[in-house]
């Protein structure tokens, strides 16, 4: 059995669906550590997008020959892939969205200004990414709301300490349930349960947990869960809101045109039911397509599998930098790999995380410098920027060598 295989996914093979890792650069193989930026996607992804494409292309919910059914029943597998997917109890809760940011826009305009009122108390997390905390600014800015912050620990977890005071009286608690700078695992139980004794609603940013970690969206009791597709092996331009059934329904729509009608009037309109009101104008069809070949393909890997592998590459890839590269590194988030995902933010002392990705590239090791969307938690860390490098289902700890062994030619590079 190969060192692979103990971790409950066989990387070798896994890399031969990718044909884009198949690549040299500057005759170096290339080492793809920024899936928490963008996943690749693997041949069967592509194969079903492609098939799409050559024959079976049309509108969808609109003509009635063959080619358009074809269609139609494509995008609509696709939505009932991903709701057993994240568990949904209903297809119709699953909305498809350009992407996570707008699936978080859509709850924020739709259910935040049907339901918020002037000095209305909403609670965001410092552990944010800018999508799960700019459309609640804006709405706040409109609406005149008082937005309270649920603090961030020095490891980079949420510190909720005074979880119940924060939530006094507050009608919604947006929380990202992996930070993608920090890596940190939130307690979605312990937010929910919180926020539902305050009778507050719960939007969930998961577009760092669902491509890595099982989701059950029923046991997790939230109201709203948004995700993204091409974070999770899918293509780009189709994201995901989950949304309770009852509280969808009573929304009105975010986006309003074809698509999202049962009539229109000179006078008026009446929109359509679940989930087609939600949207409005032609959907990401060869998207949709090709996020269900990519649920298709993390099923047969297994989530398990792929959380199991993740937590021990992380684990390898905590030690090892440590070891290598001892107090000139810091890796930000929490020391315990359970309790985070497979995302490092590094900094490597006195070199800029510019510079260290720069000299990484000339390795051809990818990574994400930078703030990654996240400025508060970036200001809460001390830091301008860090280097991030981020796990996936097809790396393994030779990538986690060519890191280490990268990092400390950028160390000796710039001598510290
Ligand atoms: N949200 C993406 C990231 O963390 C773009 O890099």
């Amino acid at each position: 059995m190969s060192d692979d295989t103990v971790h409950g996914l066989d990387v070798t093979a896994i890399r031969k669906d990718f044909p884009i890792l198949d690549q040299l650069q500057d005759g170096k193989r290339l080492v793809f550590l920024d899936s928490a930026a963008s996943s690749q996607r693997p041949n069967q992804v592509i194969a079903a997008m492609d098939d799409l494409y050559h024959h079976s292309y049309a509108n969808v919910h609109r003509g009635v020959y063959q080619m358009a059914e074809r269609a139609t029943n494509a995008y609509e597998s696709a939505r009932r892939r991903v709701a057993r997917f994240i568990q949904a109890p209903s297809e119709s809760e699953v909305v498809f969205t350009k992407n996570g940011t707008e699936a978080i826009n859509l709850v924020s305009n739709s259910w935040g200004r049907a339901n918020l009122k002037p000095g209305d108390a909403i609670v965001l997390t410092m552990l944010e990414h800018h999508a799960n905390i700019v459309p609640w600014q804006m709405l706040a800015a409109e609406l005149d709301l008082e937005v309270r912050w649920i603090p961030v620990t020095d490891d980079g977890r949420l510190d909720l300490t005074e979880l119940d005071r924060r939530m006094d009286g507050a009608k919604l608690l947006a929380f990202t349930a992996m930070s993608n700078v920090t890596g940190a695992l939130s307690p979605g139980d312990q937010l929910v349960a919180a926020a539902r004794s305050a009778g507050a609603v719960t939007v969930v940013d998961a577009c760092q947990w669902v491509p890595h970690l099982p989701i059950d969206v029923s046991a997790l009791g939230a109201d709203f869960v948004a995700f993204t597709g091409h974070k999770m092996l899918g293509p780009t331009g189709i994201g995901v809101l989950w949304g309770r059934e009852a509280l969808l329904d009573a929304m009105p729509p975010f986006l309003g045109g074809g698509g999202m009608i049962l009539n229109v009037t000179t006078e008026g309109f009446v929109t359509d039911g679940l989930p087609g009101k939600f949207e409005a104008g032609t959907p990401p069809i060869a998207e949709a397509v090709g996020l269900g070949a990519a649920v298709d393909y993390l099923e047969t890997l297994g989530m398990e599998a792929v959380r199991r592998h993740e937590v021990e590459l992380t684990a390898y890839a905590l030690r090892k930098l440590t070891e290598d590269l001892g107090d000139v590194i810091t890796i930000h988030g929490p020391a315990e790999p359970a309790t985070r995902g497979g995302v490092l933010s590094i900094e490597l002392e006195g070199v800029h995380a510019h510079d260290v990705s720069q000299v990484l590239d000339t390795d051809a090791i990818c990574i994400r410098p930078g703030h990654h969307c996240a400025k508060p938690l970036m200001r809460h860390l001390g830091v301008a920027a860090t280097a991030r490098a981020s796990f996936y289902v097809y790396n393994d700890t030779s990538d986690v060598d060519a890191l280490a062994a990268a990092l400390i030619k950028a160390r000796d590079f710039f001598a510290i």
